[in-house]
């Protein structure tokens, strides 16, 4: 930094917002005794705190003609500085206190793909009971997820598998059961007692690598040693569903993700080792402050929406 720059900095740095007010208050008045009386202070306290700013900034501020005072050029600086300074302090002030009351605010969520279904029926109320707070949804795969976790980019995140790493904050919500699916006439349907297994020749449709569906599937076919004939890999539940339907081959999805009710043209295979049942998390990191939006977020979650939730297990730090 130029030496010139260092200097002027250092001239400033014990110039406090209250002198800066004081100065502001008898250069508006041209008269010590009228911005003493304004500020409540006495006329010798007034003067003080002119001579201490004008030491400290290196520069005389006024004369004293004819018992009047006449401000100096730098008093004319200082006065269009000082009275900018203060009204970005109040501005401050303002928006300090505006986000402490959560009259603004963003709120940064980053959920897994297969979250995105019921994540809004839950943000919904907060955002509602908080109108002056926005939201910022990222909707990724796992692998997504975990990299935006240890980058810090968001305020919270939601998953099915708890990451190892970084140290977390987490909660228990709900239940995420995966399902065999399988277009609504397919032959498997009036199959007795079906098994992993019978389903091994069956073109398969797979969510893409750093997918927590893929992740939680494999491990399941690991356990059970069972072979599954993989013919997609595609990346989106949505364009899962759209093939499943097409009759293209048959997938194991999470229930979010297969909106039965709504879409008819889909049918749950009954296989004896499934639903695979994990459970979803939100997860927020140890290490780094919680913001005061992201703060009334989580006291939300356990007051608001896990408390009348009794069946669902909680797990707070
Ligand atoms: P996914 O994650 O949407 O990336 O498959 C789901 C999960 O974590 O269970």
């Amino acid at each position: 930094m130029p030496k010139l720059e260092l200097s002027k900095q250092l001239m400033i740095r014990g110039v406090s917002l209250r002198q800066l007010q004081v100065f502001l208050a008898v250069y508006q008045h041209h008269s010590i005794t009228e911005a003493a009386k304004g500020l409540h202070l006495t006329q010798p306290t007034v003067s003080i705190q002119l001579k201490k700013l004008s030491e400290q900034l290196r520069t005389p501020l006024y004369q004293v003609h004819h018992k009047k005072m006449v401000f100096t050029e730098s008093a004319a600086i200082l006065a269009n500085y000082a009275s900018e300074m203060l009204r970005n302090a109040e501005l401050l002030e303002m928006e300090l206190a505006n986000l402490r009351e959560l009259k603004s605010g963003t709120l940064k969520i980053a959920v897994v793909t297969t979250a995105q279904y019921f994540i809004p029926h839950i943000v919904g109320p907060f955002l509602r009971q908080h109108p002056f707070v926005d939201m910022q949804l990222t909707v990724v795969n796992r692998q997504q997820i975990l990299e935006r976790l240890n980058r810090g980019l968001d305020d919270i995140y939601v998953v099915s598998h708890l990451p190892e790493s970084p140290p977390i904050h987490s909660q228990e919500f709900l239940e995420n059961p995966l399902y065999l699916v399988a277009e609504a006439h397919h032959p498997l349907m009036a199959h007795p007692n079906l098994k992993l297994n019978d389903i091994a020749n069956e073109p398969f449709i797979l969510r893409e690598p750093g997918s927590g569906t893929r992740l939680a599937l494999e491990k399941n076919l690991r356990e059970l040693g069972v072979q599954l004939n993989i013919r997609m890999v595609i990346e989106s539940n949505e364009a899962i569903r759209e093939c499943v339907a097409a009759g293209l081959g048959v997938s194991i999805l999470s229930e979010h993700a297969l909106k039965l009710g709504s879409d008819d043209r889909l049918k749950i295979l009954p296989v004896k080792e499934l639903p695979i049942v994990t459970h979803w998390h939100f997860v927020w990191p140890q290490h780094r402050n919680t913001s005061i939006v992201a703060r009334a977020f989580i006291d939300y979650l356990g007051n608001d929406y896990l408390a009348p939730h009794s069946q669902l297990s909680a797990s707070s730090p």
